[in-house]
C-alpha cells in the first residue's frame, strides 16, 4: 500500500461510495465509528489492543457482505483494497486477491491486527524470530487471524478463484516495513509511512 495515503475518517464517511453500515455513521462521525467498534469491543476506548476482539470486529464486518460486495473491485496490477472506516481507535479495510497475488513479508508497525477471509482461499506464512515458517494451511472463508504488534507475515492466494478479506488494525496503520528473505532469514528491505 506505499504511497496511499488513508483518507480522513470524515473522507471515508463522505465517500459516496462508502457502504450503508458505514454511511449511518455520517451523521456524527468519528464517534459513532467508536460505537461500530464499541458495539463488538464493549468498553473500547482509545484502542483495541486484544487481536482477538479485532479478529471479531472484522469477523463482524465480513459477516454482513450486503454492506460491502459492491464496493469489491479486482486489480490485475496490484492488490486492491479500500479503507471502509477508520478513526483514532481502529480502521477497517476490505482488500480483494486475484490468482497469484501476494503481500510479501512485512508487519505492521506498532498495530495489532486481524484478517479474516470472506470469500475465497488465502494462505499464510508467519516469520516469528526473523525465521520463515512453513506456509500455514489453507484459510477458508470465516478463518480469522489474529496478531499483535510487530508479527510479520506473508499472506497470499495461491488457488485459482479470486479471493476477499476483511483487516481490523488497531491502533490504525501509521507505518509498514517490508522484508525479503535472505539465507532463511528476513532481511528488512524498506520501510511505509501513511498507508
Ligand atoms: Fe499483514
Amino acid at each position: 500500500m506505499a504511497g496511499t495515503l488513508v483518507p480522513g475518517v470524515a473522507e471515508v464517511l463522505a465517500d459516496e461510495h462508502a457502504s450503508p453500515l458505514f454511511a449511518s455513521h455520517r451523521a456524527t462521525g468519528v464517534h459513532r465509528l467508536s460505537t461500530l467498534c464499541g458495539s463488538v469491543v464493549p468498553g473500547a476506548t482509545a484502542t483495541l489492543s486484544d487481536p482477538a476482539q479485532l479478529g471479531r470486529l472484522a469477523r463482524r464486518v465480513a459477516d454482513d457482505p450486503g454492506q460491502w460486495l459492491s464496493l469489491v473491485r479486482y486489480d490485475q496490477g496490484r492488490r486492491w483494497y479500500h479503507c471502509l472506516a477508520r478513526d483514532e481507535a481502529c480502521e477497517i479495510w476490505l482488500l480483494s486477491w486475484l490468482p497469484g497475488q501476494h503481500t510479501g513479508f512485512h508487519d505492521h508497525g506498532t498495530s495489532a491486527g486481524a484478517f479474516t477471509i470472506a470469500s475465497g482461499v488465502l494462505r499464510e506464512r508467519a516469520a516469528p524470530d526473523g525465521r520463515p515458517e512453513q506456509p500455514g494451511r489453507s484459510l477458508l472463508p470465516g478463518a480469522v487471524r489474529s496478531f499483535g504488534p510487530g508479527y510479520v507475515h506473508d499472506v497470499r492466494n495461491e488457488s485459482a478463484r479470486p479471493a476477499v478479506s476483511v483487516h481490523a488494525y488497531s491502533p490504525p496503520l501509521s507505518s509498514m516495513r517490508r522484508y525479503a528473505v535472505m539465507s532463511g532469514r528476513l532481511q528488512l528491505t524498506g520501510e511505509d509511512w501513511e498507508w
